[in-house]
C-alpha cells in the first residue's frame, strides 16, 4: 500500500501510537510552560525612583507611589533616597540604571550638579520623569509637580490681601540651587511688584540644615523687628521662625506663611489649625500621578509632557475642614489599604487555585491522552492480528493442498507397488515352471551336452 503510494508520489499519513506519543509529549510541555506562566503575574516594567531627601513631605510622596503601584500589576518600583547629597544621588541613579530600570523618576537634589547625569540617562533611551524639582536642561521625558512660580504668586497675593496691600515682608528661602526655590522667589517678587506699598525688606537663604535657621533668623529679626509678615518657602521654616519669635513674645505682631500643607500631626495643616501659621500653600507631592504618568509612558499611551498640579491656600477659614477631610481621607485610605492587602491575599489564593486547576487539567489531559494512546495501540494490535489470521488461513490452505497431494502420491505409490507385485507374480509362475522343466531335463541322458548347457542357461536366466 505504502509502496504503491510512493510510486504515485503520495504518502499516507497515519496517526501511529509513536506519533501520538510525541504529539502528547509536546502538548504536555506546552501546557506545563503555560501553567508556569500562570503562577505569578508578570511584572513587565521596573521603575526606579531617585528621591533627593527623606523629610515628611517626601515620605508622603513615596507612600503615594507605593499605594498607587498596587493598582498597576505590571509595574514594580525601586526607591533610592539620597540625603540631600548630589554625589550620593548620582551614584544611586547609576545603580538604578545598572539594575536595568525601564523608567527613571527623579527629584533632583540640586539642578546643576544633577543635570549631566539625568541627561545621560535620557540619552540612553530610558524615559525620565522629573518630579517636583527640575534640572537646567530640557532633556527629560516629562515633568510632574506644582507650578512653583504660581505658588510664589499666590503667596504674594494672599499676604497683600491680609495686609491691605501695605507692609513689609521678611522672606526665608530654601537653597537657591533648587528650582522650586528659584521659581517661588521669582513668582513672589513679580506678584509683589503689583503692590507698590508692599515689599520684601530682607531675605535669607537656608540651604539644607534647619540649624542654619536658628543661626540666621535671630539676626534677621533683629535687623527688622517691625516687619509685618514672614513668608518662608516651607512650613517647617515658617514654624521655626514662629518658635524663635515666640521666645520674645511678639509672635502676634507678624503674619506667618509657609508652603507644603502636609496633613497629619506636627505638620503644616495642623500648624495653621493651631494658629501657629496664618497660612500655608498646598504643595502637592504628586506621587500617585507620577506612577500613573509612568504607566502611560511605558505602555505607549499618549501623555502630557508638563503636568502641573493644583495648589490652594490653607488658612483659618479652611484648615479645620481640610484637616477633618484629610483625617477622613486617611481613614478611608487605611480601609483601602486593608482592602488592597485583602485583594492581594485573594489574588495569591486565586493564583494557587489556578495552578492547582492547571495541574488537574494536565492530569486529565494526560489520562485522555493515555486512553487515546492505548486505544491506538489496541487498534494497531487488532490490525496485526487480522493480518496474522489471514496469513494463518493461507498457510492452512496450503497445508491442506500439500496433504491432498501427499494423499494422491500415497495412492499412486500403492498402485505402483500393487502393479509390481501383481506383475512379478504373473512372471514368477511361468518362470518357476520354466526353471522346473529346465532343471528336470539337465540330468536326463536323452539330451546332448550342448542342449544341457542351453538348459542350464535357461534355468539361470529364469532364476535371475
Ligand atoms: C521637601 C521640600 C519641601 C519643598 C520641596 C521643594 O524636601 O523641601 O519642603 O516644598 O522640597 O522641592
Amino acid at each position: 500500500m505504502l509502496s504503491a503510494n510512493r510510486m504515485h508520489g503520495r504518502r499516507t499519513w497515519r496517526l501511529t501510537p509513536q506519533r501520538w506519543g510525541w504529539t502528547l509529549f509536546f502538548c504536555l510541555i506546552t501546557v506545563l510552560f503555560s501553567c508556569n506562566k500562570l503562577s505569578e503575574p508578570k511584572k513587565q516594567f521596573l521603575i526606579g525612583f531617585s528621591q533627593c531627601s527623606a523629610d515628611a513631605w517626601r515620605e508622603v510622596m513615596n507612600e503615594e507611589m507605593i499605594r498607587e503601584l498596587s493598582l498597576h500589576h505590571q509595574l514594580s518600583l525601586e526607591i533610592k533616597v539620597s540625603e540631600n547629597n548630589n554625589e550620593i544621588q548620582i551614584r544611586q541613579i547609576d545603580e538604578l540604571v545598572e539594575v536595568g530600570v525601564d523608567l527613571l523618576i527623579v527629584a533632583p537634589n540640586e539642578a546643576e550638579p544633577l543635570t549631566p547625569k539625568i541627561e545621560e540617562v535620557f540619552q540612553l533611551g530610558i524615559p525620565v520623569i522629573l518630579i517636583d524639582r527640575k534640572t537646567t536642561s530640557d532633556q527629560y521625558t516629562a515633568f510632574i509637580g506644582a507650578d512653583n512660580e504660581e505658588i510664589g504668586t499666590t503667596a504674594a497675593h494672599y499676604l497683600a490681601h491680609r495686609l491691605g496691600g501695605k507692609g513689609s515682608i521678611l522672606e526665608i528661602r530654601m537653597a537657591m540651587s533648587i528650582t522650586p526655590a528659584q521659581e517661588r522667589a521669582r513668582g513672589f517678587r513679580s506678584a509683589l511688584a503689583e503692590y507698590p506699598d508692599l515689599s520684601v525688606i530682607d531675605s535669607i537663604e537656608i540651604p539644607w540644615d534647619t540649624t542654619d535657621m536658628y543661626r540666621q533668623f535671630p539676626h534677621m529679626i533683629e535687623r527688622s523687628p517691625k516687619a509685618d509678615a514672614i513668608f518662608a518657602q516651607t512650613d517647617l521654616l515658617a514654624e521655626i521662625a514662629h518658635r524663635i519669635i515666640s521666645v520674645g513674645g511678639s509672635e502676634d505682631e507678624f503674619l506667618f506663611m509657609g508652603v507644603d500643607g502636609i496633613p497629619g500631626t506636627g505638620h503644616g495643616v495642623e500648624a495653621v489649625k493651631d494658629s501657629i501659621l496664618d497660612a500655608s500653600l498646598l504643595y502637592p507631592t504628586g506621587g500617585a500621578e507620577a506612577i500613573q504618568l509612568a504607566d502611560k509612558i511605558l505602555s505607549g499611551e499618549p501623555f502630557d509632557r508638563i503636568n502641573l498640579l493644583q495648589t490652594t491656600v490653607i488658612d483659618q477659614a479652611n484648615a479645620r475642614i481640610l484637616s477633618a477631610q484629610m483625617e477622613k481621607q486617611n481613614s478611608l485610605q487605611a480601609g483601602i489599604d486593608q482592602q488592597i492587602a485583602r485583594i492581594q491575599n485573594l489574588n495569591a489564593v486565586y493564583r494557587n487555585q489556578r495552578v492547582f486547576i492547571s495541574v488537574l487539567i494536565v492530569s486529565l489531559l494526560l489520562t485522555i491522552c493515555m486512553g487515546v494512546f492505548l486505544w491506538l495501540s489496541l487498534k494497531q494490535k487488532q490490525r496485526i492480528n487480522h493480518s496474522l489470521e489471514r496469513k494463518n488461513a493461507e498457510v492452512l490452505e496450503q497445508q491442506g493442498k500439500i496433504l491432498a497431494m501427499s494423499e494422491e502420491l500415497k495412492v499412486a505409490t500403492q498402485a505402483k507397488v500393487n502393479f509390481f507385485t501383481n506383475i512379478s507374480h504373473e512372471f514368477r509362475t511361468p518362470l518357476t515352471l520354466i526353471m522346473g522343466f529346465a532343471e528336470d531335463l539337465v540330468p536326463s541322458n536323452a539330451v546332448s551336452q550342448k542342449v544341457k548347457q542351453h538348459l542350464r542357461l535357461i534355468g539361470n536366466n529364469a532364476a535371475r
